[in-house]
């Protein structure tokens, strides 16, 4: 079997069209743009490449964007004073602490300070009882980017078995509610997952999200299944390269002779994060405004 290449550039492309055109509309009703704030501490090469491509497809969206860049040595009480003044101000409709804050911060604290309602990232307590719950809320932007992409590659997946691998607060365990809430018959594989080649051979749905370059190996997976692979994982440089090539979680070679669609990487479910971020902001924005959100958003 030769696997689709799940085209997450092309899906997150047109998204991003379709929230620009309804973030003019809500430019119209609301009288001022939606706007999203993204807040970088320190000089982290990676982290800076992420925060300036938020800000630029912000701005492309016809939304507002606020960059706050702050120093490495920034105290956790100036941070927690700047999260406090965007939670009160009128123009920002949500809040963006790109994570991982340097060690002497204490992130959760930072995170639980920022209000639900501007909470895009859907990382504080209130967003995360809301998901387990099922109740209205904003859910995290990698996870519910790649559902998005699963539910337009197999449509419903009612009683599909789906194994996600890895438990992090940002993508495992939200990925995993959100299958559960697809009706999805749901299994988490961690590192102390036992024989997880055969907990992945059972899977129609496999979501790798460990950070562990090409760990999932293609004679793992079950004939046909659908793939997505969470995973940015950069190898050591080929002699004589500057720098290593960026591979997922899942040997992609193999897997996409064995799947029957699978994610690239890069231009798989990396692109979809900025898009659901965006779509987060817009749908926060008229929350916030008393308009209700548009269909289908
Ligand atoms: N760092 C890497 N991914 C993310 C994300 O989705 N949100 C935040 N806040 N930081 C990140």
């Amino acid at each position: 079997m030769t696997a689709t290449i799940i085209d997450g550039k092309a899906f997150a492309a047109g998204l991003r069209e379709r929230i620009g055109e309804l973030a003019s509309e809500f430019e119209q009703k609301a009288g001022r743009k939606a706007g999203l704030a993204v807040v970088l501490v320190g000089d982290d090469a990676a982290s800076q490449v992420y925060v300036r491509s938020k800000g630029k497809a912000t701005l492309a969206a016809n939304m507002e964007s606020f960059t706050h860049l702050l120093p490495g040595d920034t105290t956790q009480e100036d941070l927690l004073a700047l999260v406090e003044t965007l939670n009160a101000d009128p123009l920002v409709d949500g809040i963006l602490v790109q994570l991982p804050l340097p060690k002497h911060l204490d992130e959760q604290a930072v995170v639980d300070r920022i209000v639900p309602n501007k909470d895009v990232d859907g990382l504080t307590p209130v967003s995360t009882g809301q998901l387990a719950l099922g109740l209205p809320g904003l859910v995290p932007c990698t996870p519910l980017g790649s559902l998005m992409l699963l539910k337009d590659q197999l449509g419903d997946l009612s009683g599909m078995d789906a194994v996600v691998i890895g438990r992090s607060i940002l993508v495992g365990k939200p990925m995993a509610q959100l299958l559960l809430d697809a009706n999805a018959t749901v299994t988490i594989a961690h590192s102390r997952t036992k024989n997880l080649p055969e907990v992945v051979g059972r899977a129609d749905i496999v979501v790798a999200a460990v950070g562990r370059a090409e760990m999932v190996k293609a004679e793992w997976l079950k004939e046909g299944a659908t793939v997505i692979d969470v995973g940015i994982n950069r190898l050591a440089p080929e002699p004589g390269a500057e720098k290593g090539r960026l591979v997922g979680d899942v040997d992609f070679a193999g897997a996409s002779e064995r799947a029957s669609a699978i994610t690239p990487v890069p231009g798989g479910v990396g692109p979809m994060t900025i898009a659901v971020l965006l779509r987060n902001t817009l749908v926060a924005a008229h929350r916030n405004a008393g308009l209700t959100p548009p269909e289908g958003l």
